[in-house]
């Protein structure tokens, strides 16, 4: 028999993302709709294991479909990493009378959520990251934001490269994922990537790529580089003096983690919180949510973490296809 959920909380954790509101909001409207009781665990795991548990109500919630952040703040907790910390976490939901958990953040904070689903808290994840880098599913939460705040800032970055006739290297956020460069790099018509899934560190085939471009009268020439390359200030030093192109770096950072959510990530949020309170209401446990071939659809949490997921090689060839 499945076990009956009367009280859901609800917690973000992680790097935060824009999108994250909705989904809570779409959590407490959703479990209230369904008669249980709504918690809400602020800063994450730390949050849990410090007891900042708070009810809510619909009208906590009022107001925030559009606001970046969380409204729940988030954390990263070496504590819950830890059998005691679980434990604790588990006792702690217990206490509050807590059975069902549903925790918005990237594949460590599945992990936490597979501990707690291990020690009878039933476990719901949806995946709440910029970087695109959950292989379960095609989308997370916060990354059309993010990547339309880069590919904006880009643009404008684009325009003082022409007029100057400059190299720009834009650094865009993913320390081990380059969706976002990838995306950006064809958006914006960048005329390199640098991905830290395909970068093989020969900065010659960039210098030599940089002077046949300005041969053939190219203006500018925009490098997108993924943070988890990073080096844009000492790259944009070197390609300077190896190319004679005056070089910029800019790096964007954490703008592209905040600001209001896109319609996507709105609806597509809002989509995910219901069907995680939906999953709970069905003793469903250690799922997570996620995106495939157009559907919202759940996976076992463990199958979920032991999935891999490639950058396109399609779309990474035309991109370079594109810069001619
Ligand atoms: P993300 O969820 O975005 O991948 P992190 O990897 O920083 O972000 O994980 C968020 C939090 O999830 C961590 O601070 C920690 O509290 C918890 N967590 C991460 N890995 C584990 C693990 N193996 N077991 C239990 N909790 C974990
Ligand atoms: O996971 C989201 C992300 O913004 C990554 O792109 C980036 O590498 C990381 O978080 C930065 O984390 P923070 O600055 O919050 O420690």
């Amino acid at each position: 028999m499945a076990k009956e959920i009367n009280t859901i909380g609800v917690l973000t954790s992680g790097g935060d993302a824009p999108g994250m509101n909705a989904a809570i909001r779409a959590v407490v409207r959703e479990a209230i709709v369904k008669g249980k009781k709504i918690k809400g665990i602020k800063r994450g795991y730390a949050g849990l294991l410090q007891e900042e548990i708070i009810d809510m109500q619909a009208k906590d919630v009022s107001d925030t479909i559009q606001k970046g952040g969380t409204i729940l703040q988030t954390a990263r907790c070496m504590e819950f990493t830890t059998p005691e910390g679980q434990q604790k976490g588990a006792d702690i939901c217990r206490k509050h009378g807590i059975d069902g958990i549903i925790v918005i953040g990237g594949d460590g904070s599945f992990r936490g959520a597979q501990k707690l689903a291990a020690l009878g808290i039933n476990t719901i994840g949806l995946p709440g990251t910029i970087d695109l880098d959950i292989a379960c599913t095609e989308y997370t939460i916060g990354f059309d934001t993010a990547v339309n705040t880069a590919m904006e800032a880009i643009d404008k970055v684009r325009d003082t490269s022409t007029s100057h006739e400059r190299c720009s290297i834009i650094e865009v956020m993913g320390r081990g994922a380059g969706y976002i460069a990838l995306w950006c790099g064809i958006a914006n018509g960048a005329e390199d990537i640098l991905l830290p899934e395909k970068y093989d560190y020969d900065e010659q085939k960039l210098v030599n790529h940089i002077i046949e471009s300005r041969k053939r009268g190219k203006k500018h020439f925009i490098i997108v580089n993924a943070e988890g390359i990073g080096h844009s200030a000492s790259m944009a030093k070197r390609i300077e003096a190896a190319t004679g192109v005056e070089t910029r770096a800019t790096i964007l950072g954490h703008m592209q983690r905040g600001g209001s959510p896109t319609c996507k990530d709105r609806v597509y949020a809002s989509t995910m919180g219901a069907l995680a309170v939906d999953l709970l209401c069905e003793g469903k446990t250690n799922r997570v949510v996620g995106y495939r071939h157009g559907d919202f659809v759940d996976f076992d949490i463990d199958e979920a973490l032991s999935m891999t997921k490639e950058i396109s090689e399609y779309q990474y060839q035309i991109s370079k296809n594109f810069s001619i």
